[in-house]
């Protein structure tokens, strides 16, 4: 059989299971967090003092963690970009007629998603600290241009990267909701941090349908792991541009304000592939082929490997200056 009919058998043959995973790992709508909770109010007759207050606490953020925050909220605001690579992977089904569990996932992930490029849009706009045109414009350009994250429409390739990508969305989130509150921005903290908490639970539910398929198709499972992780897990927003620039130029200048800022780190890198190995106890997986076996080898010793290249890894320090960000807005 080949590799492309197994996974569809496989994904059909989980499939059963997802409306559990749904109920686990994700909120009903009418309890979840809305974007509202966290702004000033409109209908609210001290709107115009609220506003003011958030953009006096904004006043004492730097220039890193504005950028930083526009590159988080244009990458939330690629959603449409996300729902259609997943929707489009093999086994996930809108069209069958029965609409499958697998579809219906995609559907409510989205959703819960869709809130996070709005609250962080919105703040953004309010705070008065960034050239919205500007961010704007690379929005559509994210959107317009795609991505190309190497995962084909394999389903065991896509939840890897998304387990992958969840988690260090997690992480950046968090880090971002830290700086805040440090600076006494209370308001945004808890909102990044919220956040943050969403994209825990979508890595937790990932990071369960790659053990899942584990115990359906050990061998599969772990190469397609090596695959992903010998390719590099890029990030959603690899292609990203400024008005004017070319194709993903912006993000190479945002990745290393990231990682001098710490908020993502070559290092966060090396512990989600090390939180992945050891949650899927790759070293106990049974009864894989010999490549596959190769693959667990490649995969274990992948955390010491890119450990050392790490530490010998320099970034500039010199900032680049944005154009979402008004120079009159550097600390
Ligand atoms: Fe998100
Ligand atoms: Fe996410």
């Amino acid at each position: 059989m080949s590799t492309k009919n197994i996974r569809l058998e496989v994904m059909q043959a989980i499939e059963p299971q997802v409306a559990g995973f749904m109920e686990d790992f994700l909120i009903p709508i009418e309890d979840i967090w809305q974007p509202s909770d966290f702004l000033p109010d409109s209908q609210n007759d001290r709107f115009l003092e609220d506003v003011e207050e958030l953009r006096g606490e904004s006043k004492e953020l730097g220039y890193d963690f504005w950028v930083t925050m526009v590159a988080d909220t244009i990458t939330e605001e690629a959603l449409p970009t996300y729902e259609s690579w997943l929707m489009d992977v093999e086994g996930v089904d809108q069209h069958s007629g029965k609409d499958n569990g697998w579809s219906k996932w995609v559907r409510a992930w989205t959703a819960e998603e869709n809130r996070h490029g709005d609250v962080l849009n919105k703040y953004l706009y309010l705070s008065g600290r960034v050239n919205m045109r500007e961010v704007e414009i690379t929005t559509q350009h994210l959107i317009s241009d795609g991505f190309d994250i190497g995962t084909d429409r394999d389903p065991y390739k896509n939840f890897v990267y998304t387990t992958f990508q969840e988690l260090a969305t997690n992480i950046s989130h968090k880090r971002v909701g830290q700086m805040a509150k440090k600076k006494g921005n209370a308001l945004l903290g808890k909102m990044c941090t919220i956040i943050a908490g969403d994209e825990m639970r979508h890595h937790l539910a990932y990071r369960e349908f790659v053990k899942t398929i584990f115990g359906e198709d050990p061998s599969g499972m772990m190469l397609a792991f090596a695959d992903m992780m010998k390719k590099k897990i890029v990030m959603p927003a690899h292609f990203l541009r400024e008005s004017g620039g070319t194709i993903g130029t912006a993000f190479e200048n945002f990745s290393n304000c990231a990682q001098r800022l710490g908020v993502y780190t070559a290092m966060d890198y090396i512990e989600i592939l090390k939180k992945l190995n050891a949650y899927w106890k790759l070293e106990t997986v049974r009864s894989l082929n010999e490549e596959a076996e190769k693959a667990r080898d490649y995969l274990l010793k992948l955390p010491a490997r890119l450990e050392r290249i790490a530490t010998r890894m320099k970034f500039p320090e010199d900032q680049y200056r944005f154009k979402w960000v008004e120079a009159n807005g550097m600390v």
